[in-house]
């Protein structure tokens, strides 16, 4: 049996009865197909609005990208067409990716980014050995697996202690989340609210949320700089939050 498991200690029954209820309503979801739209997956960064989207989202990931062990490789899941990938490569990170879409790492595959490591591998049943990473990245991934729980004890096996877990995710709260079912896409997404990701990641150690990507109206309102709006308000707003967990050691 593997000995990694998460942190416990002596939690209230409220917190504990709270946490039965939101695994049982959001931890297992039909999986979403990405081969079917793979093709088409980048088109949204080729319009104005995907621009400035993801200049903000890159500006926010990066500030607590540069916290972790950025000298070894960093395990990417849900790597997808490999967007995030290149930009993790411009910035001099190697990586090991993976995804359970044979089409999106093809289109990822192309981009051709060295010291990549492609594989197709479905993070709920990762081939690899457990500790064996001192980063781990997810962007846009934990909306979409189908074991929620699952997935988040593969991450916390295959991690480091004291390696770091980043994770990108769309926020409930946000315009975008708040008309989630007119959006294809997004229907078949598990949104998360700030405290609900910090929650799930709380069970790696003592998490930090933040959040980007303010749209109103089809207009971005935090573009180019993040620190234009304030935090609280960046968090209860933004399209994108991100969380940065430390695992203990
Ligand atoms: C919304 S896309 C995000 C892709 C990329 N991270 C990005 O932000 O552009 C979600 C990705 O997660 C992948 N995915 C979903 N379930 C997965 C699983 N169980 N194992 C590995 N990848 C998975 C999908 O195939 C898809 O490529």
């Amino acid at each position: 049996m593997d000995t990694e498991s998460f942190r416990e200690g002596p939690e209230k029954i409220d917190t504990l009865f709270l946490k039965f209820l939101y695994y049982s309503i959001v931890s297992i979801m039909p999986a979403f197909n990405f081969d079917r739209i793979a093709d088409q997956y980048e088109s949204y960064y080729d319009t104005d609005l995907g621009r400035q989207v993801d200049h903000v989202e890159r500006q926010l990931v990066w500030r607590y990208m540069i916290h972790t062990s950025l000298a070894k490789p960093v395990l990417e899941v849900g790597c997808g067409t490999g967007h995030w990938t290149t930009f993790f490569r411009q910035k001099g990170l190697e990586l090991n990716a993976i995804d359970i879409s044979e089409k999106m790492l093809e289109k990822a595959k192309e981009k051709n980014p060295k010291n990549v490591n492609f594989e197709h591998m479905d993070v709920e049943n990762m081939t690899f050995p457990s500790r064996k990473f001192d980063s781990i990245v997810a962007i846009a991934t934990l909306e979409f697996v189908e074991d929620l729980d699952r997935t988040l004890n593969e991450i916390y096996r295959v991690l480091k202690p004291g390696g770091y877990f980043l994770a990108g995710c769309l926020n409930e709260l946000s315009e975008i989340g708040q008309r989630k079912e007119e959006n294809d896409i997004y229907r078949n997404a598990r949104f998360f609210t700030p405290d609900q990701l910090n929650e799930i990641l709380s069970r790696f150690g003592d998490p930090e949320i933040d959040g980007c990507a303010i749209i109103e109206k089809e207009k971005i309102l935090d573009y180019p700089d993040i620190d234009r709006i304030e935090k609280p308000i960046r968090l209860k707003k933004g399209a994108f939050l991100t969380g940065l967990v430390q695992k203990s050691k």
